[in-house]
């Protein structure tokens, strides 16, 4: 009978438990992350904050779930605080999504205001959170936060990150399909340079033993840069990649806590970077407790994939000028 009273105590003891805040909970991507990190044994506490009245329903109703985690709700501004106090790792999927024939820069003037304000609320009350920015166009919102974590003297460059996850969800489906692999696994492709249209490079020559026509490459790179046009269309004004964006986010939630839990970690995302002329870029990178301990040099790349670079870095140095114009305007 003491047996397994003991183990649970002794597992929670050496397992350090973590506050993860969601900051957009009620919306699209929103609710389905949060219900996919329910079960996730290292949150002890999952607190989902929106300006929506819908937040205090969506926290009861997650909080029948039979796991551990305990779910709190945070609804309008006045409770942020609350929300972000003592957070290891906010989500941020706040803001307004694509609608059909927008591009994701069309949403920055409204989205760059919300993730500034919420970036300055976790510069006041979880300064040392890792930062998780989904909002778009994420190549500029990811400097926006930068900047007004700056502006609080609370800074980290290493825990800042721009989850492109998606692409690279996408990319390994797409190649899979389109090479009838073996398993997903086989299909291990990594994207880097933004997460925008053409700023989107996926790296197909270093899959291990797949190789491509200049059409199957025409074709791919296409789909993955595009992807989220699909959905968009498809959903025919209800917005963009939810369900598939919850997804790729709980796997990059889910290797930063194992970052902080101790473990060294290879993912990829968008982060303040030098290893282009761009000064954010996505790409390999090892993350460990304190956030990134190494950015990962592109590595041998193919000659089609040095001319997607070419027009992608000079995308995005327009997308970073113009995150700094903003910054610079609302200060
Ligand atoms: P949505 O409209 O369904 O949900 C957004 C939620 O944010 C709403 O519940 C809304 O009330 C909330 N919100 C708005 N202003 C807020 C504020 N100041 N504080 C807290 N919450 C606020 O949109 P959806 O589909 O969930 O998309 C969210 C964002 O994620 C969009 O910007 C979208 O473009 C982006 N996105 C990013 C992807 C990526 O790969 N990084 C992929 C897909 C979408």
């Amino acid at each position: 009978m003491f047996l397994p009273i003991f183990s649970r105590a002794f597992s929670t003891s050496i397992m350090k438990q973590r506050k993860v805040a969601v900051l957009g909970a009620a919306g699209g991507i929103g609710q389905p992350l949060s219900l996919l990190l329910k079960d996730v044994p290292t949150i002890s506490q999952l607190a989902l904050y929106d300006i929506s009245p819908l937040v205090p329903g969506i926290a009861a109703d997650l909080s029948h779930i039979s796991t551990e985690s305990k779910v709190t709700g945070h609804s309008g501004e006045s409770q942020l605080g609350d929300a972000l106090k003592n957070a290891d790792v906010v989500v941020i999927p706040a803001g307004v999504p694509r609608k059909p024939g927008m591009t994701r820069d069309d949403l920055f003037k409204v989205n760059a205001n919300i993730v500034y304000n919420l970036a300055t609320a976790c510069a006041k009350n979880c300064p040392e959170a890792h930062l998780l920015i989904i909002s778009n166009p994420v190549n500029s919102t990811v400097p926006i936060v930068a900047e007004a974590l700056k502006k609080h003297g609370v800074y980290d460059w290493r825990r800042v990150y721009g989850v492109t996850t998606l692409d690279i969800v996408r990319a390994r489906r797409f190649v899979y399909e389109a090479k009838n692999l073996k398993s997903i696994a086989a299909a291990k492709v990594n994207v880097i340079g933004g997460h925008s249209g053409h700023t989107i490079v996926p790296l197909f020559s270093q899959i291990p033993n797949v190789t491509f026509t200049k059409e199957e490459l025409d074709k791919l790179t296409h789909r993955v840069q595009f992807g989220g046009d699909e959905v968009v269309q498809a959903k025919a004004g209800a917005g963009s990649a939810t369900l598939s964006m919850a997804y790729a986010a709980r796997e990059f939630t889910l290797d930063v806590l194992k970052a902080l839990g101790g473990q060294s970690i290879t993912q990829t995302a968008y982060v303040q970077s030098n290893i282009t002329k761009a000064p954010y870029f996505a790409s390999s990178l090892t993350i460990g407790p304190e956030g990134i301990k190494q950015i990962h040099p592109v590595g041998k790349i193919s000659a089609y994939e040095e001319k997607l670079l070419d027009v992608a870095i000079p995308e995005l140095l327009k997308n970073i000028e113009s995150a700094h114009k903003f910054v610079q305007a609302s200060l």
